[in-house]
């Protein structure tokens, strides 16, 4: 059995790594190359179009030919990863007589390096070696990055405990609704809170995994009226702020998509607060999506609005402009609008839109409690009302909703 690996995390900035061969296993391996900051020499008559789109962009240098020795010139680091062994073998000889580390990409053993599964958190590098079993090494990445990330494996820091690294709020978009929507980087920092503010649309799964020293205040419960809760909410994030908590304000969705981001954020400014904002996968698309629906589809719609229907349309309140929107060939995302979905569909008809236009209305998208129906504009109001769809709920107005139903069947006829 031969010896160990030694591991190493190198600095490999501005230092020349040669790259030869431009496959499928270079693209791969390339972009994490370039985000350490190596100067990368990738040698090949051909490349991938990726591969070719960074040398374009001026990310790495193309040689547009067959490998030479003198490519080691200068190189720290060499990626045998053409698709003939004889030239990786020739090459990790030549990089052995310069010494100099070599990743060969067709056998890891006759390399004189191994590049490790590389998973990376909160400024944590998590590198295995599977003792030479690359996909050993990938599960346990995966299972240490995971754990990572939903807190269940503590990464505590003990540098400048004295001093927050993160700010003092952040306004999280945890998505439609299944808690596994939520991004790597809103899931991290919840990890991370000491105090997290949830609105009712949030996904409330998420709150299980919260360690229980975990504040949790529940925006829905807040008393008084729409506004005053409004500033009950601002006043929470800011006050624990303030009092030194990380505070994550976690929001269906994306927290500017209707979602009143905009004014917390600007609250938790004037207060002098420091936010970071942690777009979310909004219901807007991602509802559609789960009943099956593309909001654009090639050769039937180069458009899609998205409306809040919460004010209806004869409300002099309201700032959408349906007659506009009538007009439209495109797909029309209705939020908020369930409950006014009748007089919403009567407006557009009035002002021209098809009374066939398929439409359709999705209930509690990408959670175990999604239902759905499909009609046409002029029935689809009553026939969400048989159904007994209501709030929250996402109306789609546009031949999408035809596409999705023939997507759909495809699906059902799978065996
Ligand atoms: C106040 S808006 C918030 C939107 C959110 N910020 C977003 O980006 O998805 C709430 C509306 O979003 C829609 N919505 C949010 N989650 C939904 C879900 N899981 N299923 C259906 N509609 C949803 C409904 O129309 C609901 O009335």
């Amino acid at each position: 059995m031969s010896a160990p690996f030694y591991p190493l995390g190198l600095r490999i900035e501005g230092r020349r790594v040669l790259v030869v061969g431009g496959g499928t296993v270079a693209q791969r391996r390339v972009p994490s190359l370039l985000d350490s900051g190596a100067d990368v020499l990738l040698v090949s008559p051909h490349v991938t179009p990726a591969l070719e789109g960074l040398a374009t962009a001026g990310r790495l240098t193309w040689a547009a030919r067959r490998y030479e020795e003198s490519d080691l010139d200068g190189a720290w680091l060499v990626l045998a990863a053409t698709s003939a062994p004889q030239v990786n073998a020739a090459i990790s000889v030549a990089a052995e007589q310069r010494r100099i580390w070599c990743v060969r990409a067709d056998d890891g053993s006759a390399g004189t390096a191994w590049t490790p599964a590389v998973g990376r958190h909160d400024g944590v590098t998590v590198a295995v070696l599977g003792g030479g079993d690359p996909r050993r090494a990938a599960a346990v990445r995966d299972g240490v990055v995971e754990r990572l990330a939903d807190g269940s494996l503590d990464s505590p820091r003990f540098r400048g405990l004295h001093k927050r690294s993160i700010p003092g709020v952040a306004l999280v978009g945890a998505g439609p609704g299944d808690p596994e929507l939520i991004t790597v980087r809103g899931r991290r920092l919840l990890s991370r809170a000491d105090v997290v503010v949830v609105d009712r649309l949030a996904p409330h799964l998420l709150l299980d995994e919260l360690p229980a020293h975990v504040e949790v205040i529940d925006a829905a419960k807040i008393p008084y009226g729409r506004y005053m809760a409004q500033e009950a909410i601002n006043t929470a994030l800011i006050e624990n702020a303030l009092a030194g908590k990380f505070v994550v304000r976690l929001k269906g969705g994306d927290p500017f998509v209707f979602g009143r981001g905009g004014e917390e954020l600007e609250a938790c400014l004037a207060a002098g607060v420091p936010v970071e904002v942690v777009p979310g996968v909004t219901s807007a698309i991602a509802v559609p999506a789960a009943a099956g629906i593309p909001v654009t589809h090639r050769g039937v719609t180069h458009e899609f609005v998205v409306v809040s229907g919460h004010v209806a349309p004869d409300n002099p309140q309201s700032l959408v402009d349906w007659e506009a929107l009538a007009k439209l060939r495109g797909t029309l995302v209705v939020l908020m609008g369930v409950e006014r979905l009748a007089v919403i569909a009567e407006t557009l008809i009035r002002h021209g839109k098809s009374a066939d236009t398929p439409a359709a209305v999705i209930q509690e998208g990408t959670t175990s409690e999604q239902r759905s129906i499909v009609a046409s504009l002029a029935t689809i109001a009553r026939a969400a009302d048989e159904e007994g769809l209501s709030h929250p709920a996402i109306v789609v107005i546009g031949e999408v909703v035809a596409i999705g139903d023939r997507l759909n069947a495809l699906v059902a006829a799978l065996p």
